[in-house]
């Protein structure tokens, strides 16, 4: 995203030539900017066999799948939904992995019928995997506890993986369906912007490496932050591609084998592409705040309302006006946790650029976990996806019309 002018540019179109376009709501993604976060990142790795699995939990769009196939990304399936679409952008099911705390028979059957790896998450999905497929090869998650600075997915308290003290069972049921295990995984964390968490957590899934001895890969997983709030740093990628590399390359030699590393970030190649512009349709005041409403809500972006998560916001057409007011931005829904200015304890006033009715906001850095965790909640349809690349304006998914909600009697 760019300033000019005061005026909010997504690639080289100004944000308002989107909205005069497609109006609003509506999702917009810059296409260069997904193209340099994954170059960004597959280039400050040198290690030689490595490959990036992009999660395409944080956007499925197809076209932005396609975009990452053509930079010769993978792709960590969360469903197979996600499977469904990324074969339909073109990737091969050795492209593709999958991933999930709770699968059925069916799901599974599903993969190993289109070849695709799963990466097993408990010693009762092993089991269940065994008997569907056994004399193959697997990979497990691992869930070890990983100190980190934030958003831990590791460690007692969660759902996913199989606890490293319980790895003896795991290797028991694979041993019984005669199982090969050759890829280590685990996914510790998310939004982590502190570069010793993210090597703490590769020493950890490593150490745990060294003693099966058939491995072909080890997948570290996502988690690589991008600074959503004003005062935060963004990590210095080069320099922790680099310490990566040498601690890969040193492990490899030790291990005695071109072992195949893996990561699967989702957040860092698209957070930053997205943004969410909607109209504002009222402005009002109580004793306590100033309640600006747009009209969209957490039913199209959730994660303020969710996890209180930071979005910044920008008027598009007064992007850097001096003179600020304390406002509430709230959404269109009838429900209270409908705000988009909320911390994790509630309702939060924001400083902005004073904003009147009609005004358009760019909701920013919403190109992860945006769209792909919207519903129709209140019975409002989803808003259009428009992708720019450059100079281009193009649908990459068309907005829902009321009509496709509506069920109609048979
Ligand atoms: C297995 C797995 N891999 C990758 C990711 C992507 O995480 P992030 O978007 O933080 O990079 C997730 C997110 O939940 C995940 O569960």
């Amino acid at each position: 995203m760019n300033i000019i002018e005061n005026k909010l540019y997504v690639g080289e179109i100004p944000a308002s030539d989107v909205v005069k376009k497609f109006g609003t709501p509506v999702y917009v993604y810059d296409e260069d900017v997904i193209r340099y976060k994954y170059r960004e990142l597959a280039e400050s790795i040198s290690y030689p066999k490595l490959k990036i699995f992009y999660a395409a939990k944080a956007n499925a769009n197809k076209k932005i799948l396609q975009i990452l196939r053509e930079e010769k990304a993978g792709i960590s399936a969360a469903s197979i939904g996600e499977i469904l679409v990324a074969l339909n952008a073109g990737f091969k099911p050795n492209q593709i992995m999958l991933a999930s705390p709770s699968l059925t028979n069916q799901e599974m059957k599903f993969a190993i019928s289109k070849k695709i790896l799963i990466n097993i998450d408990s010693v009762s999905q092993l089991e269940r995997y065994g008997k569907l497929n056994p004399r193959s090869n697997v990979s497990i998650r691992i869930n070890h506890a990983v100190k980190s600075s934030k958003h831990v997915l590791s460690g007692p308290d969660t759902q996913f993986g199989i606890w490293a003290g319980n790895l003896d069972q795991a290797i028991s049921a694979a041993d019984a369906y005669n199982l090969n295990i050759v890829g280590l995984h685990h996914n510790v964390g998310t939004e982590l912007l502190d570069a010793k968490d993210y090597i703490n957590s590769i020493d950890v899934l490593l150490a745990v490496a060294k003693s099966f001895k058939n491995l072909d890969f080890i997948n570290f997983g996502g988690g690589i932050g991008v600074p959503y709030l004003p005062d935060q740093t963004p990590l210095d990628i080069n320099k922790l591609g680099e310490k990566i590399s040498s601690i890969l390359k040193r492990f490899a030699i030790n291990y005695g084998k071109d072992l195949l590393f893996v990561f699967e970030p989702g957040r860092y190649l698209v957070a930053e592409s997205g943004v969410l512009l909607c109209s504002v349709n009222a402005v009002k005041t109580t004793p306590k705040h100033t309640f600006v409403s747009v009209n969209t809500g957490f039913n199209h972006l959730l994660r303020p309302a969710l996890y209180g998560s930071y979005h910044p916001i920008v008027n598009i057409n007064n992007v850097e006006s001096k003179n600020k007011e304390k406002i509430v931005v709230s959404g269109n829904l009838s429900d209270s946790a409908d705000l988009f200015t909320a911390s994790k304890q509630g309702i939060k006033d924001r400083e902005l650029p004073s904003v009147k009715n009609n005004d358009v906001l760019a909701i920013m850095m919403a190109g992860a976990y945006g769209y792909s965790m919207s519903s129709n909640y209140n019975m409002h349809p989803r808003p259009a996806e428009i992708l720019v690349s450059g100079k281009k304006m193009s649908v990459i998914r068309p907005a829902e019309k009321i009509h496709d909600l509506m069920q109609e009697d048979n």
